[in-house]
C-alpha cells in the first residue's frame, strides 16, 4: 500500500513510469474509489489499523484506496535529510520547505483537485463529524503528517493548506491523527457500513451524544437492563433513547447542548 519505490537515487526521487493514475485507467472501479493519500516519514505505519475490520475489508473490496507517500524519498543529499534547525533558534527541528514541497507536488499531481490538502496539526481547526461527512463527499484527501516541530510555514501558505487538529494535545507525529480522520471518513463512504442506519444514529449525527447500549445477559453483577428496552414498545424505546441522548448531552457537553437547543428554536 506504500508508494511505488523510487528507481532514481538522485536529488529528487523519480517515480517509475507506471503511475497509480495509469493503473487506475485500467481499473475503472478503482478510478472512482475514494482516494486517501498520506505524506509521511513512516509509510510502514499504513494501513495499520485501517487494514483491519470494516475499513480493511472496504480497502480490499476497492471501496477506497490508500497511498502512503514516503517523505524520505524527497530528502536532501545522500542521507535524504528532511529537517533542519529552526530559523531564529529554539528547540527542535523543522521539516524543510523544499523537501515537503517536492513531496506535495509529487502527490498532488496524481490527485483530483477537489480532494482537499490537509496538514494534521495541533494548531488546526478541531476535526469533527461534520468535517468527516464533508470529506466523504469529496473524491479523496491528501494528508500531511508532521514530525519534529512541524512544517515550514511557507509550505502551508504556498499550497494554501488546511490545518486540522485531532484535539487540544500534542502527539509526536501526524500519523495517528491521519488514521483517525481516515477511519472516521471511510466508514461514511457508501457500502462500508453494513447497517447504514447505525451511522445515522451515532453520537454527533444529529448534534447529540448517543444513548447507552445494553445486551445479554439480562442481569449482570446485580445490574439489570432498563425495563423499557425489554418491553417491545418501539415508540417507548425511542422516547427513552431520545431522553437519554438529551440528558447525556446536556450534562456532558453543554456546548453541543446549546447548539442543539438553538437549532430547534
Ligand atoms: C510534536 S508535534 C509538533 C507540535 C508543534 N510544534 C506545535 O506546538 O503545534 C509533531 C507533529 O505531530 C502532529 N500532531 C501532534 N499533535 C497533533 C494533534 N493534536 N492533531 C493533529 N496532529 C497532531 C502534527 O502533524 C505535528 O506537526
Amino acid at each position: 500500500m506504500t508508494d511505488t519505490p523510487a528507481k532514481s537515487h538522485g536529488r529528487l526521487a523519480v517515480r517509475p513510469s507506471l503511475t497509480p493514475r495509469d493503473l487506475m485507467a485500467d481499473t475503472p472501479a478503482l478510478a472512482r474509489a475514494w482516494r486517501a493519500q498520506v505524506i509521511t516519514l513512516f509509510p510502514e505505519a499504513f494501513p495499520g489499523i485501517l487494514g483491519l475490520s470494516l475499513t480493511g475489508k472496504a480497502l480490499k473490496d476497492g471501496l477506497w484506496q490508500l497511498e502512503a507517500v514516503d517523505l524520505r524519498r524527497f530528502g536532501e543529499g545522500r542521507h535524504r535529510n528532511v529537517d533542519d534547525t529552526p530559523a531564529g533558534g529554539g528547540a527542535g527541528m523543522v521539516l524543510r520547505a523544499d523537501v515537503m514541497g517536492r513531496a506535495i507536488e509529487h502527490g498532488r499531481a496524481g490527485m483530483d483537485r477537489a480532494a482537499p490538502l490537509i496538514y494534521l496539526s495541533p494548531r488546526g481547526r478541531p476535526f469533527d463529524q461534520a468535517m468527516a461527512r464533508d470529506l466523504a463527499t469529496r473524491p479523496g484527501v491528501t494528508m500531511i503528517c508532521g514530525r519534529f516541530e512541524g512544517l515550514d510555514q511557507r509550505v502551508i501558505d504556498h499550497f494554501d493548506i488546511t490545518e486540522l487538529s485531532l484535539g487540544d494535545f500534542v502527539m509526536t507525529g501526524g500519523e495517528i491523527a491521519a488514521q483517525a480522520v481516515l477511519d472516521t471518513t471511510v466508514r461514511l463512504l457508501p457500502g462500508v457500513l453494513g447497517n447504514a442506519a447505525s451511522a445515522e444514529e451515532e453520537s454527533f449525527s444529529d448534534g447529540l451524544l448517543e444513548h447507552p447500549h445494553y445486551t445479554r445477559p439480562a442481569d449482570w453483577q446485580g445490574r439489570s437492563i432498563p425495563d423499557v428496552l425489554l418491553s417491545g414498545h418501539h415508540g417507548e424505546i425511542e422516547k427513552w433513547r431520545q431522553g437519554q441522548r438529551e440528558s447525556l448531552t446536556e450534562s456532558r457537553r453543554p456546548d453541543l447542548w446549546a447548539a442543539y437547543r438553538a437549532r430547534r428554536g
